[in-house]
């Protein structure tokens, strides 16, 4: 009862919540507001809109060299290992860097572009005299983790990862979610958040949906919520709708039922 509660509310709460990532478009979370009759752009139009502007991709030797570059620098990230791989190992400050890219599903095939400048920008970044580390989210492998963060493809996440102080507290994580622009955005542009640090050109975030200090994370609902918001995302409009009809129909007729028999229950036993 509590958990589906909760899966109703927090799509509510989800549309009434300021999206920090959103200037781009999450499908989970754009279908999740859309059930509930929030006014947003359909992610279709949206979506038919974009592909006009897809560039044609040619096989690229040197796309093809910075992948393998890039495969021995940049971590997966995912929904069982994001914990325990987003921690700051040495004492001081961790700078971190990821990449959120995305297929067919979750960026619409648009993100090509973004995840070969970034794998370009890898061999820039490690050459620095104190490269971050790096990781890369796939939205279509890792829906859950990029709902729970409210992240859409192609995006950077630039954060401080502080080390836990001797008495466990964790002092908060800086947090910058960078948008790049999915025809335009280019390796040297990439590298130079890290190398002319032009993270600071963006506002750190805070907020509900922080992944360290957000209050969903401080209660960690993070994850439920991940998975509340991308199943609901998975439901078709239709049987979302006869589902509905479906709960509200037995709820009417369990009070209608339930009514006539309150007198004889609630009779008072003198
Ligand atoms: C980028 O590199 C990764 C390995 O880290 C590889 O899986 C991916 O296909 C590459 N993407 C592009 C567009 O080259
Ligand atoms: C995280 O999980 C992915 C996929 O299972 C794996 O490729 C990667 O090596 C893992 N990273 C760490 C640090 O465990
Ligand atoms: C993505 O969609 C394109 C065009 O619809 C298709 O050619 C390609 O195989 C798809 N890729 C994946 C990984 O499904
Ligand atoms: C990306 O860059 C192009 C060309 O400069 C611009 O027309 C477009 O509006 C940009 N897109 C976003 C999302 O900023």
């Amino acid at each position: 009862m509590r958990t589906s509660t909760l899966a109703l509310a927090l799509p509510a709460l989800a549309s009434a919540q300021q999206f920090p990532f959103l200037d781009q478009l999450n499908p989970y979370i754009d279908q999740a507001k859309s059930y509930l009759g929030v006014a947003t752009s359909s992610v279709s139009s949206a979506a038919s809109a974009a592909s006009a502007t897809i560039p044609t991709s040619i096989p690229d030797p040197v796309a093809a060299g910075a992948a393998t570059f890039a495969a021995t620098k940049v971590d997966r990230l995912t929904l069982e290992n994001h914990s325990t791989l987003l921690k700051s190992s040495s004492p001081g400050i961790e700078e971190w860097m990821f990449l959120v890219t995305g297929g067919n599903a979750s960026c619409f095939g648009m993100c090509q572009r973004a995840e070969a400048a970034w794998n370009e920008s890898v061999a820039l970044i490690s050459a620095s005299s104190s490269p971050p580390k790096l990781a890369m989210l796939d939205c279509d492998n890792d829906g859950v983790l990029c709902a729970a963060w409210a992240l859409s493809p192609p995006t950077i996440i630039h954060a401080f990862l502080p080390h836990p102080l001797p008495d466990q507290s964790t002092p908060e994580t800086t947090m910058r979610a960078i948008n790049l622009n999915r025809t335009t955005v280019t390796a040297p542009e990439i590298a130079a958040i890290h190398l002319q640090e032009t993270y600071k050109d963006v506002a750190p975030y805070e907020g509900f949906w922080h992944p360290f200090n957000g209050m969903l994370a401080q209660y960690g609902l993070q994850v439920p919520a991940g998975y509340a918001i991308y199943y609901f995302a998975k439901i078709p409009s239709w049987a979302f709708m006869i589902g509905v009809s479906f709960i509200s129909r037995s709820v009417m007729s369990r009070r209608m039922g339930a009514a006539p028999t309150r007198p004889a229950g609630g009779a008072p036993a003198t």
